[in-house]
């Protein structure tokens, strides 16, 4: 990378007509990342279609690639040669992974339970973020953790040399701690089980049985779902393992299509899993004109094309259970509460606050430069809409190394009524490499700012 690759990229967006056409948005994040370390993992070949190529992903891949997987780009097709189960080799440099928290926290629960050292590093933004959400349990199976006050990236993990397996019950709404405490399990004797008293995307689970693990996932009298994985069994190569389009992606064409005016656009191929949908019902319920056709099936996953025109959508309370399966699409969410008639109240939004960014600080302070009307509680937002979006736009929006407050606030600028800019673009290619492109293609006009 040469120096001037680390420059920030201002960017700016402005009105320009209606959005028109249809648009393929990609692969999704969560699956992307489990198909590497999955692949990675299985023993035999695994041949990945549709995975996303930003660079949290890939990440990930080069992370398993140290740790003795093999893995090829065959034209489209990720070709993974995996070390079979238990076989991580100890990887010799630090794994860096860069901006990706679900990379990081994945892979230490998977190495959390290998009697070797792994160290991890990553940039400001995943240097911030809490990671005694993954390192407590780990601590608890007999993972020793050495690492800055409030267990903060740098750090090195070091696992025992026999794991011993847990019942852990999830203190917070995450599918990334579920995860790595499945993942250590993998290499733990005996049944590790996890209890998830809210649901949150279920891609582990799901992919875990496609590779062949024994986990079987009941739910008790009070809802909570307890998943419980038998260690150390042997797990298989998918074959070939077709990753559907990202509904966190396609959230933004979706939000900028409804919001600005003659707009018509069908966005094809989205996962449909219904851990994800929850902006959908949202917009939905706000009046949205969203159809759902061509639905299919696609690698165990129903996928479906979206087709959308512009809305005058209204404001509405968004309950808080609702918050996991829409976690990642409340900056969007608030983008669409600005063209709304009314309020829009989102309520259960704590995770918000360590995400990329602080997402509700960084929202608020986002709406607050370009003129929109809300209230930014602790873990609440309500955002009193403009439904022209007159008098709305005209700030610069500081984006935090946070790809999604960069794409919210570049939808903002296609249709308020003056420009919206953003002090970096850099770090939507962790997530939607193809964002502005994407956008040109439908109509958006995007130009570099000050
Ligand atoms: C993810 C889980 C969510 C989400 C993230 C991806 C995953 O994080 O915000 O973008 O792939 O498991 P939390 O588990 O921290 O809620």
């Amino acid at each position: 990378m040469q120096p001037n690759d680390r420059a920030y990229r201002p960017l700016s967006t402005r009105r320009a007509g209606a959005l028109t056409g249809r648009a393929r948005v990609p692969g999704d994040k969560s699956i992307s990342h489990r198909a590497f370390l999955f692949g990675g993992l299985a023993a035999g070949t695994t041949r990945i279609h549709g995975l996303l190529e930003g660079e949290d992903v890939l990440a990930t891949g080069r992370a398993m690639a140290q740790m003795g997987a093999r893995i090829v780009k065959q034209h489209d097709v990720y070709v993974v040669d995996g070390v079979g189960n238990g076989a991580l080799l100890e990887p010799e440099g630090v794994l860096d992974f860069g901006n990706a928290g679900t990379g990081a926290r994945l892979t230490m629960g998977l190495v959390g339970a290998y009697d070797f050292a792994t160290t991890f590093v990553g940039d400001a933004s995943l240097s911030r973020r809490p990671m005694a959400r993954v390192l407590d349990p780990l601590r608890l199976i007999g993972t020793q953790v050495v690492a800055r006050s409030g267990d903060r990236l740098p750090l090195s993990i070091h696992g025992p040399r026999v794991a011993a397996p847990i019942a852990y019950r999830v203190p917070m709404a995450s599918a990334q701690v579920k995860s790595a405490v499945l993942l250590a399990g993998l290499n733990a004797p005996g049944m590790t089980t996890v209890i998830e008293p809210v649901a949150t995307r279920d891609h582990t689970e799901k992919m875990l049985l496609g590779f062949g693990a024994s986990l079987e996932v009941t739910t008790d009298a009070e809802g909570a779902r307890h998943i419980a994985l038998e260690g150390q069994g042997p797990l298989r190569a998918a074959g070939e393992l077709t990753v559907p389009g990202d509904p966190s992606s396609a959230a933004f064409p979706l939000v900028a299509t409804l919001i600005t005016p003659g707009s018509e656009v069908v966005i094809e191929n989205v996962l449909m899993n219904p851990t994800r949908t929850g902006l959908i019902d949202t917009l939905l319920e706000m009046g949205a004109s969203i159809e759902i056709v061509n639905r299919r099936s696609e690698g165990g996953e129903d996928v479906a094309d979206l087709h959308v025109r512009h809305s005058q959508l209204k404001g509405v309370t968004v309950p808080p259970e609702r918050a996991p399966s829409m976690i990642d699409e409340y900056p969007v969410l608030a983008i669409a509460a600005a063209f709304a008639e009314g309020t829009t109240l989102m309520q259960g939004l704590d995770e918000l606050r360590v995400k990329e960014s602080d997402r509700l600080s960084a929202v608020a302070k986002g709406l607050e430069a370009n003129g929109i009307s809300h209230v930014e509680g602790h873990d609440s937002l309500s955002v009193t809409g403009t439904p022209d979006g007159r008098g709305l736009g005209g700030g610069r929006v500081t984006t935090h190394l946070d790809h999604r407050i960069a794409m919210s606030f570049l939808v903002l600028g296609m249709a308020s009524e003056t420009p919206v800019s953003i002090d970096d673009a850099r770090m939507i290619a962790t997530s939607f490499p193809e964002f502005e492109t994407m956008m040109t293609d439908l109509g958006a006009v995007f130009e570099p700012a000050e």
